[in-house]
């Protein structure tokens, strides 16, 4: 670890509050699959490796390392598709183990985050309601009600992680379950999607009056391709506004106005107006816009080393600065803010340690400048599997071997901790 770094943050004056939520994120399907989720099938790789880390077996341990690490605050997700394997099944066991694991966090002081939805649904779903169908409001519901009566222990709750990438993935794109490129179909799926949101908030304010509710939103920066090219600009423009403002604006005003490039604007009602405690905001890097006739609605992805802070393993852009500009953005909602992940993909460790430091560094501008962010989940405790690139991608604090399942910290865990005690007041 460079040294001379540390001699740096031990001087400094820490601002973060004493109650400021350091946590790491998790979700149960890329740390264990589930034999009863659309996406066991819809990614051959997981054909060979159906349950990844093997988490479900070994979370005894994996919750150990979270006490090791010494965060506070642990948001991790519940598999529908083990509570329900099939539709008029839920199953008991299934719903002690997720108690377990709030129980363990309990006793080890750390405040759990549950995301209900985190990208997986029962295979039973995605053939008879998906998203688009109107029918899919009253099974979410019905799983949502499920949980919420049943756990004990639980005040935040994340109902849909990045519900814009279940949209792009799934119903524009296609790479995901349930694969359509349908632009009508998204915008029902989108209602339905946020309808559900915002029923399964009163839903759990019922049954947890002092509960924390909201979307892990997926933000980023973008930015034209070229900057003299008036398309890659209008792509820009349209991006932003679609990605970053529209969803605050429709938590605000209750109507998302929707407007792709090169088609018209389409207002959608949605019950969402003000159902939201924090906002929850994932970050990941900056996003090149470059106009192509011969791409999907016009548009090619494309991510540069523009400040030389490198890309990812997986070809990402790392732009710190983006933080705090989505970080403004979302201020505008006037909840508290919370930063649900931000990680990166890297087989050195010593490039996670850099990036989580120069991410946590903008948190505490932001938090100097008066933004009011209430925590920092990493993204993501141990190595896991990510959607549609297999096990390469290396998240973790922890290494892991997949061959032995054997987890060892990495020097971004060890960095990790140390933060979190130089930086907080006492
Ligand atoms: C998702 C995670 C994913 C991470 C890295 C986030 O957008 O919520 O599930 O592993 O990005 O790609």
């Amino acid at each position: 670890m460079d040294r001379s770094r540390d001699v740096r943050d031990r001087t400094k004056k820490p601002i973060f509050p004493a109650d400021f939520q350091w946590g790491v994120a998790t979700s149960a399907f890329q740390l264990e699959g589930s034999p009863n989720a659309d996406w066991a099938t819809w990614d051959p790789v997981l054909g060979d490796i159906p349950q990844i880390t093997n988490h479900f077996a070994l979370f005894r341990e994996d919750l150990k390392l979270l006490k090791e690490l010494g965060v506070n605050a642990y948001r991790f997700s519940i598999e529908w598709s083990r509570i329900q394997p099939r539709e008029d099944t839920w199953d008991g066991e299934a719903i002690t183990h997720y108690q377990e694991i709030i129980d363990i966090l309990r006793s080890y002081n750390i405040e759990p985050m549950v995301t209900l939805h985190h990208f997986t649904n029962p295979r039973w779903f995605l053939e008879r309601s998906p998203w688009h169908r109107f029918a899919s409001i009253e099974k979410f519901l019905r799983y949502t009600e499920m949980m919420v009566s049943t756990l004990r222990n639980v005040r935040y709750w994340i109902t849909f992680n990045e519900p814009y990438v279940i949209l792009i993935g799934g119903y524009l794109d296609g790479c995901t379950p349930p694969g359509f490129r349908d632009v009508p179909r998204s915008l029902v799926a989108l209602q339905n999607i946020f309808t559900c949101h915002g029923k399964a908030y009163d839903l759990i304010h019922r049954y947890v009056p002092d509960a924390q509710v909201s979307v892990a939103h997926n933000m980023s920066v973008f930015a034209p391709w070229k900057k003299w090219n008036p398309l890659d600009r209008l792509l820009k423009k349209s991006a932003n506004y679609f990605y970053n403002h529209s969803i605050i604006n429709a938590f605000r005003t209750g109507v998302f106005i929707v407007k792709f490039p090169f088609s018209r604007e389409v207002e959608i009602e949605v019950p969402i107006k003000g159902k939201l405690d924090f906002f929850g905001v994932n970050y990941y890097t900056r996003v090149h816009l470059r106009f192509n006739p011969f791409k999907k609605m016009g548009v090619e992805l494309r991510y540069a080393d523009i400040d030389g802070h490198g890309l990812t393993n997986l070809g990402w852009e790392i732009h710190p600065r983006g933080l705090a500009k989505v970080l403004r953005y979302a201020s505008r909602l006037d909840v508290p803010i919370i930063i649900t992940e931000n990680g990166i993909a890297a087989f050195d460790s010593e490039e996670k340690v850099k990036y989580m430091k120069r991410h946590v560094d903008i948190v505490e501008r932001c938090l100097k400048d008066g933004l009011d962010v209430r925590g920092y989940y990493y993204w993501t405790l141990i190595d896991n599997y990510e959607w549609l690139q297999g096990l390469d991608a290396r998240f973790g604090l922890y290494r892991v071997d997949f061959k032995t399942l054997k987890r060892s910290p990495t020097s971004a865990a060890t960095y990790y901790s140390y933060l979190i005690q130089s930086r907080s007041k006492i």
